[in-house]
């Protein structure tokens, strides 16, 4: 008898404890205990993502390095930390915001497509409410869904916050404020309370940038599944690491041919890639041509300088007569090059190696690129790219991101109408 009712109080506490942490549809919890860990799956940085988070209690405290600006998430239905003060929405602060935001994300606005790409890794695309009325994505399921949902304008800066500081002051925010939209993720930091900037592009090292999953998961209470996520990809990168090609050091650059509104091509420049891109290239035993950027008037100059290149990645736009531009295509290249008008030996050894590379393989026809999707969270998937570049001298077709121009491989374009689901 004694046995039991013991065994039946503690079944009630064991109760009324889950009841009290049960969060409600929206994730938010009904009872605040100010002893309780309300996170214990965390996530960690252990590379140069440019980003860092730390836990206590019922809020996660991240500092983003890259837009300089410090962000605090609360479980919601608790109490926002007492200690943090946000930085106000009027404030003319440039930079070094501190924005506080209740999770998880329920109802989102995408402005990033990084982030959006994780948002469909951690399966939480029932959180995005709303995107940024410019935003395009080459993912053909969030673009179904994106058709769906309603669009967010952008507020620019008043005059009054220009004449108060004698100067233009970046007042950009999202028109979220009549909404129950919570927060914009977005590219850069932006002076609002409400928008949080998801910069994988500017990690310093490959896997730097998978643990913007991290991040983005954070936002959502997954950890355990961004955990989950990330460590699939760090164990897959070091792998094809190990197996990278033995095959003699190829060496990549990047340039352009810059080319006006009235066809005419005005000079070439040779550019300085990103340091992850240089990192993930000696990954893949390749060497990255890493100088300042450097433009030439004259093509024979270029192609001096570019002489002992193996590879070279196309950073080219195409300027259309009517505005606005596309993609170029390899008749395009042959154009703004000149390889049409040199002698068969003074053509540049990677021309002779099928090796002229663009990162648009996956495109939407509005213009979105994969490049600032998928490719700045997949480490391991680029790795791979990188791998099958290094390992042949007549050009591959057989990579996810990186088109073959001379090869003439067609743009995968992505549409709503490739939605599986
Ligand atoms: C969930 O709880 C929060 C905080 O108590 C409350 O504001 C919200 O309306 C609740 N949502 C639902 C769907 O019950
Ligand atoms: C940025 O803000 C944080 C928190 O408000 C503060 O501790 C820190 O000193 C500030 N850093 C700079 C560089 O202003
Ligand atoms: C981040 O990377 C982008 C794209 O390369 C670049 O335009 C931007 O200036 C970088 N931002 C910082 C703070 O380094
Ligand atoms: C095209 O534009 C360039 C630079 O703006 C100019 O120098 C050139 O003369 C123009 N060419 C023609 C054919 O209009
Ligand atoms: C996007 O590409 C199309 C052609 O593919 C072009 O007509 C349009 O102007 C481009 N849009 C922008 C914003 O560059």
């Amino acid at each position: 008898m004694i046995f039991t009712s013991a065994f039946a109080a503690t079944l009630l506490a064991l109760l009324v404890l889950s009841a009290s942490i049960t969060a409600n549809e929206s994730g938010c919890v009904s009872s605040y205990d100010e002893s309780r860990d309300y996170f214990p799956d965390k996530v960690q940085v252990k590379y140069g993502a440019g980003f860092d988070i730390t836990y206590k209690g019922n809020a996660k405290y991240i500092r983003n390095s890259i837009s300089g600006e410090n962000y605090v998430l609360y479980q919601c239905g608790t109490p926002a930390p007492a200690n943090v003060k946000a930085t106000p929405a009027d404030s003319l602060q440039v930079g070094n915001w501190t924005k506080i935001a209740a999770v998880p994300g329920t109802k989102i606005v995408l402005d990033s497509a990084p982030a959006s790409a994780i948002i469909e890794m951690l399966g939480v695309q029932d959180a995005v409410g709303a995107s940024y009325k410019f935003f395009k994505v080459t993912s053909p399921c969030m673009q179904k869904k994106l058709d769906s949902l309603p669009k967010v304008q952008q507020n620019f800066g008043t005059s009054k916050a220009r004449k108060r500081n004698n100067a233009l002051v970046r007042r950009v925010s999202y028109d979220i404020s009549d909404s129950d939209l919570q927060w914009t993720f977005t590219t850069y930091g932006m002076n609002d309370p409400h928008s949080f900037a998801v910069n994988p592009e500017n990690a310093s090292d490959m896997l730097g940038k998978a643990e913007w999953i991290k991040f983005v998961a954070a936002f959502f209470n997954k950890e355990a599944e961004a955990n989950k996520i990330f460590d699939e990809i760090e164990t897959r990168y070091k792998s094809i690491q190990k197996k990278a090609s033995t095959e003699t050091r190829k060496t990549v650059g990047f340039a352009r041919y810059n080319k006006v509104a009235n066809g005419t091509i005005i000079s070439w420049t040779i550019e300085q890639p990103q340091p992850w891109v240089v990192q993930g290239l000696a990954d893949a035993n390749m060497k990255a041509h890493n100088s300042n950027t450097a433009a030439f008037s004259n093509v024979d100059d270029f192609y001096k300088a570019t002489e002992q290149w193996d590879v070279l990645i196309d950073l080219s736009i195409e300027p259309l007569s009517h505005g606005g531009t596309t993609i170029p295509l390899w008749q395009n290249l042959l154009q703004g090059y000149g390889f049409s008008n040199q002698a068969k030996d003074g053509l540049p050894k990677f021309l002779s190696l099928k090796s002229i590379y663009r990162s648009d393989l996956i495109s939407s026809y509005q213009n979105a690129t994969d490049y600032n999707e998928h490719l700045q969270i997949q480490a391991d998937q680029l790795l791979e790219d990188f791998g099958k570049i290094a390992s042949t001298n007549s050009g591959t077709t057989d990579t996810v991101w990186y088109r073959n121009m001379p090869l003439q491989v067609p743009v995968n374009w992505r549409s709503p109408s490739n939605c599986q689901s």
